[in-house]
């Protein structure tokens, strides 16, 4: 039934790309909630090829709320935490096709967007701009932070390392052969799955991956490994940032689940 109505949004995506624009995304307005035992589970974007909701981790009540006063809370029984740190009060959020979940002020203008809080993934159209880091995770079933890292330096250079070591050549164990790449350069990945360094006058200085074609949908990841991986999905994507705050026994981690 998934894996149906995937396959429908992907053909319905290709035949209808030119008019891309045009699609509406839904808003999630104020007082909306999706909770582990209510029965919204997940905020799915139009297509549903990305949801954001909770990681199967633990149990008991939990619900996530753009509050009427415009904030992301984390709820149970006992405690609200902020989930985020937003610029601003929130009028809406959305979840868009790419995967990116989006809060809105009361003027359509963007104040949080998972996509500048990676964790160990990028997806199409998310970029890894200088300091920002990949971390791999614990293992398969922990998503606590792993023992690898993946690093967008100042130089240019896209650098792996082991979790708690220096940023030195001495504890590195992969780079991209940039390190004259100038400022401000960084890692790309394209709807085509084309994984490659940017410089700030929008050059390519490296192609990490090859341009591909199909209906797929791509996604990066610093796997637990610490190989930096290139996957091509049909059907299931997750792309996790990392919350601050913890309640209970439940999962560090929120997540866009398909
Ligand atoms: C979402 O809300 C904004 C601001 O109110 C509005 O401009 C936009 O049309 C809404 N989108 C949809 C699909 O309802
Ligand atoms: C959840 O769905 C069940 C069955 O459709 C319904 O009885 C129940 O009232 C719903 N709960 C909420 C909180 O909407
Ligand atoms: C958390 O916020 C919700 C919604 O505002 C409220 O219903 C609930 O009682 C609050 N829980 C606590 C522990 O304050
Ligand atoms: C390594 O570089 C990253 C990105 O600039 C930085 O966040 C991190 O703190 C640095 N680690 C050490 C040990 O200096
Ligand atoms: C994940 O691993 C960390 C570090 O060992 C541990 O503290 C945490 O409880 C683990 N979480 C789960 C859900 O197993
Ligand atoms: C980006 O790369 C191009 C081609 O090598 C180069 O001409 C340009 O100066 C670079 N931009 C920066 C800011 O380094
Ligand atoms: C790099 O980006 C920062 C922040 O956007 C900007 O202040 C700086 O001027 C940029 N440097 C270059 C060389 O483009
Ligand atoms: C990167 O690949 C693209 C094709 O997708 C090609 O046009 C471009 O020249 C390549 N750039 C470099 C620096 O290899
Ligand atoms: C967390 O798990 C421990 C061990 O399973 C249990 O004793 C404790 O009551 C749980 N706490 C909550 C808040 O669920």
């Amino acid at each position: 039934m998934a894996m149906a109505a995937l396959l429908l949004a992907l053909f319905s995506l290709s035949a209808i790309s030119t008019a891309a624009a045009q699609i509406q995304t839904p808003n999630i307005t104020l007082g909306s909630s999706i909770s582990i035992n209510g029965n919204s589970t997940y905020w799915v974007s139009p297509l549903r090829r990305f949801a954001f909701g909770f990681y199967p981790i633990g149990n008991g009540f939990m619900v996530v709320l753009l509050s009427t006063d415009g904030r992301l809370l984390l709820s149970s029984d006992r405690s609200n935490g902020s989930l985020i740190d937003a610029s601003g009060v929130a009028s809406y959020a959305s979840v868009l096709d790419s995967g990116n979940f989006v809060l809105y002020n009361s003027n359509s203008n963007i104040i949080w967007q998972s996509f500048n809080f990676p964790t160990d993934t990028i997806v199409a159209g998310q970029r890894l701009i200088v300091e920002w880091t990949l971390f791999s995770h614990l293992s398969e079933t922990n998503h606590s932070t792993g023992r690898f890292r993946i690093v967008m330096h100042t130089d240019g250079n896209l650098v792996s390392y082991p979790t708690d070591t220096t940023n030195t050549s001495r504890d590195a164990y992969w780079h991209s052969d940039t390190w004259e790449g100038g400022k401000n350069v960084s890692l790309n990945l394209d709807t085509n799955g084309q994984l490659y360094l940017h410089n700030s006058t929008g050059f390519t200085i490296k192609n990490l991956t090859e341009h591909r074609t199909g209906a797929f949908v791509y996604r990066a990841t610093m796997d637990v490994d610490g190989i930096f991986r290139l996957y091509s999905h049909r059907m299931r994507i997750m792309v996790a940032y990392r919350r601050k705050k913890s309640y209970g026994n439940h999962s560090n981690w929120l997540t866009f689940v398909r």
